[in-house]
């Protein structure tokens, strides 16, 4: 049987073909380490369990569809393929690692459409009437199988050369310094479009599409591509973000395996709220609220045009990301292949 080989066939056709190794990748090497572990004791299994089956619940691959992107559409050598391959199931792991820790961080009770590690093993013990606070225990569970996800994921990098791991450690700097600014900004209340706006790419939108496509890119040594696709990372990467923070305020649950109105009550300034928010004073008041009236917020935001607002800009930096990339020396097919994904990315429903 003759194979599809990844460099002469059609882009998506390529890309999803190195996804299916990239999810024999993750099941491996998830099921080895349960198995290792569990011949120690049972016990011993169970943050690598918390692991493999927030990976094992889904999601959309988006890390490792950008990091294959970027190493096919810069023409990568097939012989650096398992590099590319190990690289793509890093971001997934790194991915899961960033999730645990948000769920926290976020106090949500839904990922994937499953209860969150946190809130499932803190019933646990809750149920079995361990020693100590469940909450605690069950956090510390989460924290735990995050560094272990973040461990592996490291361990799948450890071919890259210096170029490529330079933007492998950034792009896990930029995680932990959003994530830290998304907290205290909603601490702080601080209403500030073009904050919000700069926390959205720096915790979500760098490690999601701009540097998984560079270091795809790097991966394929064509250091050149940078220029033009850190212009459509930085778009897209920005655009996904905006998605994601419509999709908690007006998405549907059943939908997007996730609880909607969740930054409402978590008083996120997402970019909804901070421009909404000098606008109505309703929004703090309802915000600061216990009951947090999301579903009110929801339509306040929609009347004064924000969920509007934040649409358009959507629309802009689509346009942005495939203007980007419209003269980029890649071949043409590849070309036509990012540009559809940005919109396929921008417009998803969960
Ligand atoms: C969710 O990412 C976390 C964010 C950075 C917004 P995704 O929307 O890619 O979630 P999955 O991987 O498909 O579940
Ligand atoms: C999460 O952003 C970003 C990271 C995981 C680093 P969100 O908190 O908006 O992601 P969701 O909505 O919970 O998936
Ligand atoms: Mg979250
Ligand atoms: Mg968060
Ligand atoms: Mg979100």
């Amino acid at each position: 049987m003759s194979a599809i080989h990844p460099a002469t066939a059609a882009p998506a056709t390529a890309r999803d073909a190195l996804l299916c190794r990239v999810e024999d990748r993750l099941r491996d090497l998830l099921a080895t380490e349960a198995s290792r572990w569990s011949a120690v004791d049972p016990r011993a299994a169970v943050p690598v369990e918390a692991v493999a089956a927030l990976v094992g619940a889904g999601g959309k691959r988006l890390r490792p569809a950008f990091c294959l992107n970027g190493f096919l559409a810069a023409s990568g050598d097939p012989a650096r393929e398992p590099v590319a391959v190990d690289a793509a199931a890093a971001l997934e792991v790194l991915h899961a690692f960033a999730l645990l820790h948000d769920d926290v961080l976020d106090d949500s009770p839904l990922r994937r459409g499953e209860p969150t590690a946190h809130e499932r093993h803190a019933a646990a013990h809750r149920a079995a009437g361990w020693a100590g606070e469940p909450r605690r225990y069950g956090e510390g569970v989460a924290a735990l199988a995050g560094d272990l996800a973040h461990i592996y994921a490291d361990r799948l990098v450890s071919e890259l050369s210096p170029a490529a791991r330079e933007i492998w450690h950034e792009l896990r700097i930029e995680i932990m310094v959003g994530q830290y600014l998304d907290i205290r900004v909603a601490a702080e209340r601080i209403a500030d479009p073009e904050l919000s706006r700069w926390i959205a790419v720096c915790k979500s939108g760098r490690y999601s599409v701009h540097r998984p496509l560079t270091l795809g890119a790097a991966i394929a040594d064509r250091l050149d591509l940078a220029a033009a696709f850190e212009r459509y990372g930085a778009a897209l990467g920005e655009a996904f973000q905006l998605r994601d923070d419509m999709i908690d305020a007006f998405g549907d649950s059943a939908v997007s395996g996730k609880p909607t109105g969740l930054d409402f009550a978590q008083q996120k300034m997402t970019l909804l709220v901070a421009l909404a928010m000098p606008r109505d004073e309703r929004i703090s008041r309802l915000l600061a609220g216990q009951s947090a009236g999301g579903a009110t917020l929801a339509q306040i935001i929609t009347d004064l045009d924000v969920q509007g607002e934040v649409e358009r800009r959507i629309d802009h930096l689509v346009q942005q990301a495939q203007a980007a990339i419209a003269e980029v020396p890649i071949d043409p097919a590849w070309r036509d292949e990012l540009a559809r994904f940005a919109v396929q990315v921008a417009y998803r429903q969960k």
